[in-house]
């Protein structure tokens, strides 16, 4: 392909780079099918991060192109503003069912971003609408730092990082951070748990305390921080983050854009906190990234505040509740149930965290390993008692090692993250650890001979 064809512009993607290398094979991925994705030349690779943590039922599912295919044909589009159509009506009842009656209703949209945004203007709307009017001065949203909800404002206000104040400052008022529950590299410097006796999830009650509690309309978290380096907190924390919450009157709002769906080897994570987040955020494997879906869940007790005469929510756009994305997120939740991938991922996760924790006491360039089911962590250093990180350019080439490996993966710093499609056997784990095992010789050897291999496998990519 000649270079002046390619004008698309590359989400997250460090052009300048991204250009010199696209022609890559790996980087132009043609084809899937289960757990295995294929590049233009014909290599296939294990979908190590389920496309974007999104493809939870892999790739090639008939059922879901049939779903579509059928709803196309019988009603390609109906807006659901003062209007419903069936596969709306069901999908948010299935969601209802599925979170086992915790939250009544449902707001559904295109992407994780809007999940947030939605639940963010619910939560300020919901304290607007307070009997009390005491209430009506809570605006403020209190996030982990480092935490990622998403790219429109609101979601990427919660971050609070100075990079993006940096770059589209000012970001909204109203939004404070306290520092994320990353045990590897305690922000408050303690040892471990329990001895810290969760200095991190007792920062939020601080917090509220000093911002005024009736100033704060709600907190947000990710159970597992994903693309911070999958962190994911002692499950005490959850508890206690929650009652601070309810003891202060904030809302508590659990985004599982990426936790959800089985992810972990539950349906979701917080399906059995106490007490239970007031609102849930869902995207990404509600569709297996099929067609574009997110739903914001809401308990009776936030809905009922928006009722009354001429009240609404305030809030929607052309493709919430979509009927096409709704009948396959319908089809992809059954499939994802009936086949009891959450309880795959469980079982397959426990080992691929059991054989990397072995490879771990051999290869002293591995940290830490650290997850739940098939969302998991590899932490790099180059010192094991210092844990002074592996470099991103080291940790880069192992990642390219991997991928001429037939491996790809999630990497951020010094973290690979594993999120491979949750119908993976005991095989794949195999083949995965062995993978990391050999790259971590040979993509740590920034050798002439590893150039050599890269420029052998890639080189004679053709794009498509
Ligand atoms: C926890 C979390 N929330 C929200 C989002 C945003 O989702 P989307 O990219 O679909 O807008 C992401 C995306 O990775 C995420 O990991």
């Amino acid at each position: 392909m000649a270079a002046k064809s390619y004008h698309l512009w590359n989400p997250f993607t460090v052009m300048d780079e991204f250009l010199k290398t696209k022609d890559f094979g790996p980087l132009t991925i043609v084809r899937g099918e289960g757990p295995y994705v294929y590049n233009a030349r014909g290599k296939r690779f294990i979908n190590g991060f389920s496309s974007l943590w999104n493809v939870a039922i892999g790739h090639g599912r008939e059922e879901l192109v049939e779903a579509a295919a059928t709803q196309m044909r019988e009603l390609a589009y109906a807006s659901c503003f003062r209007q419903a159509h069936p596969r709306a009506i069901e999908l948010a009842a299935k969601l209802v069912d599925i979170t086992n009656g915790r939250y009544q209703h449902v707001y559904l949209g295109t992407n994780g971003s809007e999940a947030v945004e939605t639940a963010l203007k619910m939560a300020r709307q919901y304290h607007r609408q307070s009997p009390d009017e005491v209430d009506h001065g809570r605006y403020k949203i209190i996030s982990l730092r480092h935490c990622y909800h998403g790219v429109s404002y609101g979601a990427t206000s919660t971050s609070g990082l100075k990079s993006d104040e940096e770059k589209f400052g000012p970001l909204l008022p109203g939004f404070v951070q306290i520092e994320s529950p990353y045990c590897y590299r305690c922000p408050y410097g303690k040892s471990g748990y329990p001895e810290c006796e969760l200095a991190c999830a007792q920062a939020l009650d601080e917090k509220i305390r000093t911002e005024g509690p009736q100033t704060v309309a709600a907190f947000i978290l990710e159970p597992i921080m994903g693309a911070y380096g999958i962190i994911a907190p002692p499950e005490a924390y959850y508890r206690t983050v929650g009652e601070i919450c309810r003891k202060h009157g904030v809302l508590f709002i659990a985004d599982e854009v990426t936790t959800g769906f089985g992810r972990t080897g539950k349906l979701f994570v917080s399906e059995d906190w106490t007490p239970a987040p007031d609102i849930l955020c869902l995207a990404k494997a509600i569709s297996s990234g099929y067609l574009p879906l997110a739903a914001t869940l809401a308990t009776e007790a936030i809905y009922q505040r928006f009722l009354g005469e001429g009240n609404q929510f305030e809030h929607g756009s052309t493709a919430s509740g979509h009927p096409v994305c709704a009948a396959v997120g319908l089809r992809n939740i059954d499939i994802l149930i009936s086949e009891r991938l959450p309880q795959n991922a469980a079982t397959v996760g426990a080992r691929l965290i059991d054989r990397l924790r072995e490879l771990a006491n051999r290869r002293t360039q591995i940290g830490e390993v650290r997850g739940r089911g098939l969302m998991i962590g590899i932490e790099f250093v180059s010192d094991r008692e210092t844990k002074e990180p592996l470099t991103e350019k080291a940790t880069f080439n192992v990642l390219l090692d991997l991928a001429t490996l037939g491996l790809l993966v999630y990497y951020r710093r010094n973290i690979i993250g594993l999120l491979p499609p949750l119908i993976i056997d005991d095989a794949i784990v195999d083949q995965i650890v062995d993978a990391i095992d050999t790259a971590l010789d040979t993509g740590l050897k920034a050798s002439v001979a590893r150039k050599a291999r890269l420029a052998k496998e890639f080189a004679a990519s053709k794009l498509r």
